[in-house]
């Protein structure tokens, strides 16, 4: 569903560890078919759920300060691991309030799953993060929550080919132990797992639910520019918007991930940032 489209071009900076943050790219683009994206895959640095908080904390800054430096009128951090290490960060050093941050949908889960007992897949950094916590104490208190921190399978979602032998080995992995919990609904806690979700659900079986927050969070991104309103009218306005994107990791494997998964124009560069 489109919602009513703004008539300037706002331009709307989002980041992830890599490839994962195009699962939310790919929403915000059909929610704001007229917004100026610009995208940082940081897959030099990926993945962020396997290293300490500092470090996704200090990579989130980086990446924030090149995409307001490019003239980002808004920031999407679409990323699990990067919200809960750094959104706090972020909102200190950009205190005007315009930064969406993504996590794990529990709150969805609560309302969907008839057993309670809900997997949540995720990477190790989000699953054991204070944010975590408290979304879970807010939300999920009634249920079972299965937490199931998918060590391996965003770094081998990166690599750039979703059907390998190594992607489909980590899911069945990490599903297995989510079958033996018998849980009715599955969290997918991580940007990167919406491209997989195809083998997770076969994994899980057809009557297992998946929860994929990437088209709340491009509402919420779109109500936040609509609240930018006048302000942003009076920035650039272009006819045919682009998508630009940068990575820290190769090109060509982003470049040939965006033609298979995305369906708009887009421009490719490394950033050495
Ligand atoms: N895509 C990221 C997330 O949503 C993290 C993947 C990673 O780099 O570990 O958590």
């Amino acid at each position: 569903m489109t919602t009513s489209a703004p008539s300037f071009s706002p331009r709307i900076g989002v980041f992830d560890s890599g490839l994962g943050g195009l699962s939310v790219l790919r929403s915000i683009r059909q929610q704001l078919p007229a917004a100026q994206l610009l995208y940082v895959a940081d897959s030099g640095h990926a993945p962020y759920g396997e290293r300490g908080d500092d470090y996704v904390c200090a990579r989130s800054l980086a990446i924030a300060d090149f995409l307001y430096g490019q003239g980002a009128q808004l920031l999407v951090i679409a990323c699990n691991t990067a919200t809960a290490a750094a959104a706090a960060a972020l909102r200190t050093r950009y205190p005007d309030g315009r930064i969406v941050g993504v996590e794990p949908g529990l709150k969805p889960a609560a309302v969907l799953s008839r057993s309670g007992r809900v997997g949540v897949m995720a990477t190790n950094g989000t699953l054991r993060s204070e944010r975590f916590r408290l979304l879970a104490q807010t939300h999920a208190t009634h249920l079972d929550l299965r937490l199931q921190a998918c060590t391996g399978l965003a770094a081998a979602i990166e690599a750039g080919e979703t059907d390998a032998p190594a992607v489909r080995e980590r899911v069945e992995t990490h599903c297995a132990e989510l079958r033996a919990q018998n849980v009715d609904t599955v969290v997918l806690g991580c940007t990167h797992y919406p491209f997989v979700a195809h083998h997770i659900q076969a994994a899980m079986g057809a009557e297992v639910r998946l929860i994929d927050t990437s088209d709340a969070v491009a509402r919420r991104t779109a109500s936040l520019v609509g609240a930018l309103g006048a302000e942003a009218a009076e920035g650039p306005s272009t006819v045919a918007p682009l998508a630009q994107l940068w990575t820290t990791g190769d090109v060509a494997t982003l470049r040939g991930f965006v033609q298979r998964w995305l369906d708009f124009p887009c421009t490719f560069e490394a950033w050495a940032g």
